[in-house]
């Protein structure tokens, strides 16, 4: 009988697509995935390290695992192992062991291409505990297993992992290590092998993704310019994403890449925590405010209706109210389609950490609050200004109720249309015209652009 596994996933898109591939590596040991952790024999938590909050979230839940599974074995519904993945185990793999005697495993987002062989081990011998977080020479890219579960419509694809810029706030280049590009032949087979499971778009990602420098069959070094070039000659795959971008690694040829391949989504993700100088360079960014300002009006010009988005942190340790004023001053000179923003969070061991000069917690709500209120303002007015456009939507998700669609619109907003549900799933997994109705908060609400395609036939 098969077994069940129930993986919750925590941080960015690269943990998500770890989580699928973690479920590939376990699959042909009989592991299949559930959504609820009630019924599983292996939970594993993908965790994430970037805010104090985020990491914290893991102790709670493992202490929630450690209940149910007593209450399986008391009910003789069998035993739960409990792994602990992803950047929380990187950095404080111990730490988990110390805190939280019921885990069994602690694999970190190197190693668990070997979490087949760390799983049997323990099956094999239930008294046994498990650390990994090494970072081993043969990357786990080569060792994955052929097969892959389908992703859907929308897919990610790692391509890029680790960070050497060090940012003086982020954990990053410590969990996930140095920059390492994926060859761009296994790119193209993985992206080849994806669509013929139905993908149709593919998001590249990476922590830089546009560091980017893989080795080409030509052997020589490519960009991602290049890459995105080669998958977008891909039949079948309609659309290329890529994220999380650094401005410093922003090359003119991936600007130029913008205007000449109409596969690559006109939305661009491209965070520059903070508007001013004097913090930039606080955070080792290496790069001030004018050159995120270039970067953005180059790209304007070969690709005018492109959308972006960014990441926003505030409070850092010394930021001052005019350092936070020229933060909403660079928002209102570029204007945002969408952002993520954060009070800043001292992380342990990184040099912001170490900062005298920290930012009292009241300040920083309060000058969240004030951000937030712009960016929510801008993401309104760029949703609204959709209304009455017919825009292609790729619907990858279904909706609460049934005939409800979810899809994603060039620009990624979420958009929303209602069908009756035979002509629902007739029209899932693939891209059509919608007329939009409004643009809301979040997203967009809709109906099909052409009529003659709402009744089933
Ligand atoms: N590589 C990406 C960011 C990855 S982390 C980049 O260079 O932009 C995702 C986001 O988390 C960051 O962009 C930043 O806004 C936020 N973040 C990282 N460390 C943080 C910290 N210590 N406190 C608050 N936010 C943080
Ligand atoms: Fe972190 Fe900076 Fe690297 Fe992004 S570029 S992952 S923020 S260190
Ligand atoms: Fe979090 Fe690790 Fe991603 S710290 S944001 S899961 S790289």
């Amino acid at each position: 009988m098969a077994r069940k596994l129930f993986i919750k996933t925590y941080g960015c898109q690269m943990n998500v697509y770890d989580s699928a591939r973690m479920a590939d590596v376990l699959a042909p040991i009989g592991f299949e995935r559930t959504d609820t952790a009630q019924d599983a024999d292996l939970v594993v938590l993908n965790t994430c390290h970037i805010r104090e909050r985020a990491a914290e979230k893991v102790y709670s839940e493992i202490g929630r695992l450690r209940l149910m599974r007593e209450a399986r074995r008391e009910a003789g519904e069998g035993d739960m192992l409990i792994a602990v993945a992803g950047c929380v185990a990187q950095a404080e793999g111990d730490e988990v062991r110390r805190r939280a005697p019921s885990v069994d495993i602690v694999v970190g987002p190197q190693a668990y291409h070997r979490l087949g062989g760390m799983v049997r081990r323990i099956l094999a011998d239930r008294g046994e505990r498990i650390v990994d977080t090494d970072f081993p020479t043969e990357t786990k890219f080569d060792s994955l297993p052929e097969q892959s579960a389908p992703q859907g419509a929308a897919a990610f694809l790692t391509i890029q992992e680790g960070c050497d810029k060090f940012c003086t706030f982020c954990v990053v280049p410590y969990t996930r290590g140095a920059e390492y590009s994926r060859p761009v032949g296994d790119i193209r087979n993985e992206a080849i092998k994806l669509v013929g499971q139905g993908t149709q778009e593919i998001t590249l990602l990476g922590q830089n993704v546009n560091a980017y420098h893989g080795v080409g069959e030509d052997g020589e070094t490519w960009t991602l310019a290049q890459l995105i070039r080669e998958l977008a000659k891909i039949d079948g795959l309609e659309r290329i994403r890529f994220t999380t971008s650094h401005p410093r690694d922003m090359d003119d040829d991936l600007i130029a890449a913008h205007g000449d391949t109409p596969k690559l989504m006109p939305y661009l993700h491209l965070p520059v925590q903070s508007g001013s100088d004097r913090i930039l360079k606080r955070m080792n960014r290496g790069h001030g405010r004018e050159a995120y300002f270039r970067i953005v009006e180059h790209l304007r010009a070969v690709r005018p209706d492109l959308a972006l988005s960014s990441d926003f942190i505030v409070g850092f340790p010394g930021e001052t109210d005019q350092d936070f004023e020229d933060t909403l001053d660079l928002i209102r000179q570029v204007n945002f389609a969408q952002a993520y923003s954060f009070k800043y969070s001292e992380r342990p061991g990184t040099p912001a950490a170490e900062h005298q000069d920290q930012v009292p917690e009241a300040m920083k709500s309060e000058r969240l609050q004030r951000l937030q209120a712009l960016l929510n303002e801008q993401q309104l007015a760029f949703n609204e200004a959709m209304a009455d456009r017919v825009v292609p939507v790729l619907f990858d998700r279904r909706g609460k109720k049934p005939g409800q669609l979810v899809g994603r619109s060039p620009w990624l907003q979420a958009t929303h249309i209602d069908l009756d549900p035979v002509r629902a799933d007739a029209l899932f997994g693939a891209v059509s015209d919608v007329r939009v109705a409004r643009g809301a908060p979040n997203g967009l609400v809709g109906s099909l652009a052409d009529p003659k395609q709402e009744s089933a036939a």
